[in-house]
């Protein structure tokens, strides 16, 4: 029985010597001194040893025991130690290292062309204005002239909240708010958010963005408004910029015009930019019409006034010769990044 014990010290000693881990440390530990373990088996034999021999044996097995009991501390204590010396090796923290770089984001290029815009107006004068995207059929259509069944009204179909409260389909209702708050001298410009119920294609959305101006004082003319918009026209678009009007015909302004610039890309001589043109349209126009004054109180035999109203878009585009207008609400990093 002796020479059983001390065996079971020599193979515990060796195998403790070679273990790596802290779970085979316990496969070990129930090898030799668990319920099962060989120490326990040879002292359930004790009971068959002579009465001199029992004590003698039975000290021996204690010390075994305990022996095996002080190498497991021991090996324990080694492979924490390695333990944690290899996770602090692992985790350890290099202060030299280049830092993440934490994306910063800009102003949107549609963003920076109302600011822009904005910039030359406040330059000459003028307020900004706001006024709701939900509005109102009366100040969407009717105040400006369109009334109920006005053919002009089918060019811009619009989302209805009701049968009079619909998403305003330009910046214009806002001319009506402010003349009906404030009178004259007038001069503001309002950049908004429109709507129409058009389809998306590379020209159309049905969210896009105006710029709406009016001027109302006493004394107002046409020349104004060509002057006004030249100086426009030079600050975005270049020194050498001109503009030219052609009659059209809008329902608030008498007469009206449709505006062109000369072609930012070639100055006029034509490319593919104006299509051969050398002009691009960018905005309407006109002399504020005498009924739409009235139905704001204000009297057309005393003060006269120009209004106006620009596409954001559409000078965004050629701004950036951007050629698809999706592009400019897709918000691809990749694209934005370009500007
Ligand atoms: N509101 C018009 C549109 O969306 C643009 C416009 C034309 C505005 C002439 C004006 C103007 O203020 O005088 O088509």
């Amino acid at each position: 029985m002796k020479e059983q014990l001390n065996g079971i010290r020599v193979k515990a000693q060796e195998e403790l010597s070679t273990v790596g881990s802290i779970s085979e440390l316990e496969n070990i530990r129930v090898k030799f001194l668990g319920k099962k373990g060989e120490l326990t088996s040879v002292l359930r034999g004790m009971g068959a040893l002579t009465a001199e021999d029992r004590p003698v044996i039975g000290q021996l097995a204690n010390e075994v025991r305990s022996f095996i009991e002080g190498k497991l501390e021991e090996a324990k204590k080694e492979l924490m130690k390695k333990e944690i010396g290899l996770k602090l090796e692992k985790e350890v923290i290099d202060v030299t290292m280049p830092g993440k770089r934490k994306m910063l984001g800009k102003k949107h290029p549609l963003s920076n062309v109302i600011d822009e815009i904005n910039e030359v107006f406040i330059g000459m004068g003028y307020e900004i204005a706001e006024g709701p995207e939900v509005e109102k059929d009366y100040y969407n259509f009717e105040a400006l002239n369109m009334p109920e069944n006005h053919p002009a009204k089918d060019v811009q179909d619009t989302f209805y909240i009701s049968e009079n409260i619909i998403l305003r389909t330009q910046t214009s209702p806002v001319q009506i708010r402010v003349m009906e708050n404030k009178k004259p001298p007038i001069k503001i410009i309002c950049p908004g958010r429109v709507y129409r119920s058009d389809a998306v294609d590379a020209t159309h959305s049905p969210i896009f963005h105006q710029v709406e101006g009016l001027v109302v004082d006493k004394g107002v003319t046409m020349g104004d408004l060509i002057g006004t918009l030249k100086v426009f026209a030079k600050s975005l678009f270049g020194e050498k910029t001109d503009i030219r009007l052609r009659p059209h015909h809008f329902p608030f302004t008498e007469p009206s015009a449709e505006v062109d610039v000369s072609c930012w890309t070639c100055g006029g001589s034509g490319c593919r930019v104006c299509k051969g043109e050398g002009w691009i349209e960018i905005l309407g126009a006109g002399m504020v019409h005498p009924k739409v004054l009235e139905k704001c109180g204000i009297d057309p035999s005393v003060y006269s006034g120009f209004a106006f109203g620009l596409g954001v878009e559409r000078t965004a585009m050629g701004r950036f010769n951007i050629d698809d207008l999706r592009l400019l609400y897709e918000n691809d990093v990749r694209f934005l990044k370009q500007f």
